[in-house]
């Protein structure tokens, strides 16, 4: 861990640093090594028992006596909470920092944040701390929350998203240009997004086009946005529901979301959907980095992944992996012949010759696919509107 590469952030002493590398470094024990006993002991304890499992719940069941199944769950959650512990000291070390986001001394390179009063925080995200980060996403209502989620996205990924956090965004961006070259973007939309992470790849990818980063919380906005312009990437972040977003029909050339449909009650993933088909032109292209559905996965898989639904206050996950992707893009108008799903390394770890072949190729599942791990494969679908112009 190379600590956060812009100058937002936190200033750090070596106790601080060792607190962080002590949490990433469990995390990776508990997600590869544990999590590889916890299999091995579901593998030969359900062969012992006779039982086949067809299931993700049915795996669940089984395994909640096993002592692997507890030490890791338990493991888990600990290390979860060790990762916002660690960051809170570290903001509490260093109490400027939420002022430097307010009063930036970088000049401007051209982003923009508009905040919207109007928009109403959902009851689900003032309800629960989602993935056990305290405060969610608004936080106290000023910038801390977005340093709380950058710098514990630096903890809790042990080094598998990238130099800047941005791998997913730098995978999606290029599979997007590899797989559509006739696309010549004027407008992408990243709804969901948080810090803007991941939104900043876009533009690195398409100069030409312009940015804008979506989502209902302003705290992670004013952060993102600081962000943003001390990377020196001309994003424009946009308050608004991923519900009613504010552009006009035919306007944007690719939607993007990343890590975020599993956040979201149905409801809005198909109110999104829908509005995401309103807003692309023809031929416009929807892509969603997401976990692989549960019916692409075996009933080990199936249940790993839907683990942070029941132990993580991940609410949605499961519901939101046991729907059919197919079905969340057609209901919102995309012909089942323009959807597509593909699985693929990350960009910024491969060649591009690498990347294009593995990305290029059917989607194919594997027990890396989704897991945070050294050797994880991103899942992407989507659909491309119909009727190009
Ligand atoms: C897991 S984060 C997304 C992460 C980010 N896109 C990434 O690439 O890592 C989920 C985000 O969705 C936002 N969100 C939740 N409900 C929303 C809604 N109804 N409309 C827009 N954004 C929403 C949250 O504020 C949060 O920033």
């Amino acid at each position: 861990m190379a600590g956060l590469q812009h100058s937002l952030a936190l200033k750090k002493d070596l106790d601080q640093r060792a607190r962080e590398r002590f949490t990433s470094s469990m995390r990776a024990w508990v997600l590869t090594d544990l999590a590889g006993q916890m299999h091995s002991d579901y593998e030969k304890a359900s062969v012992e028992s006779g039982q086949g499992h067809t299931s993700g719940e049915a795996v669940h069941q089984f395994l909640k006596g096993r002592d692997l199944f507890k030490w890791y769950s338990s493991l888990r959650c600990a290390t979860q909470e060790l990762v916002w512990q660690s960051v809170l000291t570290a903001i509490a070390a260093d109490p400027e920092s939420v002022e430097r986001i307010n009063s930036p001394s970088e000049a401007s390179h051209g982003g923009s944040l508009t905040l919207d009063a109007t928009v109403q925080l959902p009851a689900y995200s003032e309800a629960m701390d989602v993935h056990l980060m305290p405060g969610n996403y608004q936080g106290s209502g000023d910038a801390e929350a977005g340093v709380v989620y950058d710098n514990g996205l630096e903890v809790f990924s042990f080094g598998v998203m990238g130099k800047n956090l941005d791998d997913i965004g730098h995978s999606m961006a290029n599979y997007t240009r590899l797989k559509w070259p006739e696309l010549k973007p004027q407008l992408i939309v990243d709804v969901g997004c948080t810090i803007g992470h991941n939104t900043l790849p876009w533009k690195q990818t398409f100069p030409d086009a312009e940015v804008q980063g979506v989502d209902i919380a302003p705290a992670c906005l004013q952060y993102g946005h600081a962000r943003a312009e001390a990377f020196g990437v001309p994003i424009h972040f946009r308050q608004a529901g991923c519900d009613a977003l504010p552009y006009g029909d035919e306007s944007a050339d690719i939607v993007f979301s990343s890590m975020f449909l599993h956040e979201l009650p149905t409801h809005l993933i198909k109110a999104f959907f829908k509005e995401a088909h309103r807003i692309l032109k023809p031929g416009g292209v929807l892509i969603n980095m997401e976990l692989p559905p549960n019916d692409a996965l075996g009933a080990y898989d199936a249940f790993y992944l839907d683990w942070d639904c029941f132990y993580n206050n991940e609410p949605f996950y499961k519901e939101f992996r046991d729907l059919s992707y197919v079905g969340l893009c057609t209901d919102a108008g995309f012909s089942a012949s323009d959807f597509f799903q593909a699985t693929m390394p990350r960009f910024t770890y491969v060649s591009e010759a690498e990347f294009a072949a593995a990305s290029g190729a059917d989607a194919a599942f594997d027990s890396d696919t989704g897991r945070l791990s050294d050797t994880i494969t991103w899942y992407a679908f989507g659909a491309q509107k119909g009727g190009v112009a």
